[in-house]
């Protein structure tokens, strides 16, 4: 490998790349909500309206989410910083530390999201040790709320500096 290009300074550039942070929700075979902090999220196409997002192959929850018909993008608002730690931590009951409900499609949705988008499963395309996940859009909730940022590990919300 050349010099210029390794791991570390890889995660150095992606780090510095600013995004939002979202939770995606599934239910399992036996109803049991499944979720985990995302920030791979990103809008794909306008005609059909398509996201995508990429799960690593070592979560727990892979074989579900690259197998489920369908699965909700929460985005997470600026106070929600609790649970953008909650649903990436390990070994721990995520739904049982939350408010959340099913929505009528039978997707886990988050209390108090800036926004949600249920999608139903459109394509999965392994890549290295992760799959990406390609999901139309099927229901969309906006609330409006200002969302959470994701930055160098850190968790904050868009300064009012940024709007004048
Ligand atoms: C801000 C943030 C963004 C993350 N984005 C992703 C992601 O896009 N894809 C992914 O597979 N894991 C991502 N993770 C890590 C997963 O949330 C974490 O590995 C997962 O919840 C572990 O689940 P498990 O304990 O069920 O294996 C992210 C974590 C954080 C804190």
């Amino acid at each position: 490998m050349e010099k210029s290009i390794n791991t570390t300074r890889y995660l150095e550039v992606m780090g510095n790349y600013p995004t939002g942070v979202t939770v995606v929700t599934t239910l399992d075979d036996q109803k049991t909500p499944l979720g985990l902090t995302v920030n791979s999220f990103t809008s794909l196409s306008l005609d059909p309206l398509l996201v995508l997002w990429s799960i690593d192959k070592k979560v727990s929850s892979y074989s579900v989410f690259t197998k489920t018909k369908q699965f909700a993008i929460n985005v997470l608002a600026s106070d929600q910083g609790d649970l953008c730690s909650l649903f990436a931590r390990k070994n721990t009951d995520r739904f049982n530390q939350c408010e959340w409900h099913l929505s009528k499609l039978n997707l886990p949705i988050l209390s108090g999201s800036a926004g949600v988008l249920q999608c139903k499963t459109y394509k999965t395309i392994e890549a290295g040790d992760h799959t990406m996940l390609i999901g139309e859009v099927i229901d969309i909730l906006n609330e409006n709320k200002k969302p959470l940022l994701y930055h160098q590990r850190k968790m904050g919300e868009i300064p009012e500096s940024f709007y004048q």
